[in-house]
């Protein structure tokens, strides 16, 4: 057992040396090395470590590399060393996460992660989290505790007797709300086209001035951190008005929400504490390692009623939180273990300037293009750039260059219209340099495309 996990430390640390040095995107060649492991079924036993061996040879140089400083694509941050650190040795525990009389040591990280967590967002204190997958799995656990608390002011029981004959609940999202709060809706039986859109800005923004009259059971679903632009929705007059009306407000900030542990950035989310629940990444900007993303629910209550289960096997009778009443899943892993890690290693200083440190390279980035004639389409308020170098076909061109030079990875999108690179700054590993020269590498595509 020893060798294995030696070998793996070793692999893992020759790999992640590697990252500043190798190419972002890994090569046809790699690729196409993957065939190696289309071998039938093994019958019989064999070494594990050759099993090891294996998965390193072939898989190491096909992988992206995300956990690298140049990696600019969607948004991901790499994992902090502390928390992969911490991610290897909750491994080694194997703890089934869901209950505190069974795995206590782990539960209780959570919940001091937790309580860490709504100081650092700034959300109220008596807040319930849940430790999930990711924002997708975030707005779906946030918005079953929205789900629950509009049909019982209803006097419906949706866990109970679900949306069969419920009353209706009408849900209002931005029209640039991201793709996956759809998917969480429709998942919840509400429906990824049942919603009323509201007009968005040209950074992104629901208009509040095009906010519908709102009546009966209502979710108002906002956004912190727009995917393109990085923009925020004005929340103070959303809030105020969609709560006049006894609707239910959820926030999603897969990103955006860690701008309020930052001085220099908090403006942005200003008024956001208002609402009723929250969705954020841990694997996006607080960089611990896939997978990990939190719900917050301001009523306990709500999204432990959504949520828990009770069976005679289980030992869920305890003076402590249950992680498993807060989410979709009983038995997890202990992710919590990363998020308190990060947080304990950075503290409140050090998330603040990891945070600000991101945007102001997003700002070099635009800065750097911009000075040499390339537009930037979006006002860069947070780590998100998104850069046009003429026309649609250019501009794909352009990125599929950089791709393909593995200096830095970036993306394409569609922003309102214009066809553009995404560069999303997110990582602890990427510093100035990288920056710089990344964008060395940007312009020396964008002159030859
Ligand atoms: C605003 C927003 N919401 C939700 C998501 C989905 O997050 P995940 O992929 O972690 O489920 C993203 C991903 O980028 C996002 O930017």
């Amino acid at each position: 057992m020893y060798a294995i996990l030696d070998a793996a430390a070793q692999a893992s640390q020759r790999y992640l040396a590697s990252l500043s040095t190798r190419p972002v995107c890994p090569d046809a060649e790699a690729v196409k090395a993957l065939s190696e492991l289309d071998e039938p079924l093994p019958d019989a036993s064999s070494d594990p470590a050759q099993t090891f061996r294996l998965l390193d040879r072939a898989v190491s140089p096909a992988t992206m590399a995300m956990a690298g400083p140049r990696f600019f694509g969607f948004v991901i941050g790499g994992a902090l060393p502390v928390a992969l650190g911490a991610s290897w040795l909750a491994s080694a525990w194997d703890q089934n996460a869901g209950l505190y009389e069974s795995t206590p040591g782990v539960a209780h990280l959570e919940e001091v992660a937790t309580g860490w967590l709504k100081e650092l967002l700034d959300l109220p204190a008596a807040s319930a989290a849940g430790f999930v997958t990711g924002a997708t799995m975030a707005n779906f656990t946030a918005l079953a505790a929205a789900r629950h608390t509009v049909l019982a002011r209803a006097g419906w029981n949706v866990e109970a007797d679900g949306l069969f004959g419920a009353p209706a609940i009408t849900v209002i999202i931005g029209d640039e709300a991201h793709p996956t709060l759809l998917k969480s809706l429709g998942m919840l039986g509400l429906g990824r086209n049942r919603v009323v859109r509201v007009p968005v800005d040209g950074q992104g923004r629901m208009r509040a001035d095009a906010l519908p009259a709102i009546a009966g059971p209502a979710i108002l679903c906002l956004q912190a951190g727009n995917v393109n632009t990085g923009a925020f929705d004005p929340f103070g007059p959303l809030i105020e008005a969609a709560h006049r009306a006894g609707a239910w407000v959820h926030v999603d900030g897969a990103f955006g929400l860690w701008a309020k542990a930052a001085p220099s950035l908090s403006y942005l989310a200003q008024g956001l504490e208002g609402a009723d629940s929250w969705a954020t990444d841990a694997h996006k900007w607080l960089n611990v390692p896939y997978d990990s993303g939190l719900a917050f629910s301001r009523d306990a209550d709500a999204l432990r009623s959504a949520m828990a289960i009770t069976a005679e096997y289980l030992p869920s009778e305890s003076a402590h939180r249950n992680p498993s009443d807060f989410v979709p899943e009983l038995s997890r892993r202990a992710r919590g273990v990363e998020v308190w890690a990060a947080i304990r290693s950075l503290g409140r200083a050090g998330l603040a300037e990891l945070f600000e440190r991101n945007c102001r390279q997003a700002r070099q980035f635009a800065r750097g293009l911009q000075a040499s004639g390339y537009a930037v389409l979006n006002d860069v308020v947070l780590n998100q750039v998104l850069i046009c170098f003429g026309d649609a076909q250019r501009t794909r061109r352009v990125i599929a260059a950089v791709q393909k030079e593995g200096t830095c990875w970036c993306g394409p999108t569609v922003w309102q219209g214009k066809t553009a690179m995404r560069i999303s700054v997110s990582s602890w590993a990427t510093t100035d340099e990288d920056v710089d020269q990344s964008l060395d590498a940007i312009r020396h595509a964008a002159r030859g495309s």
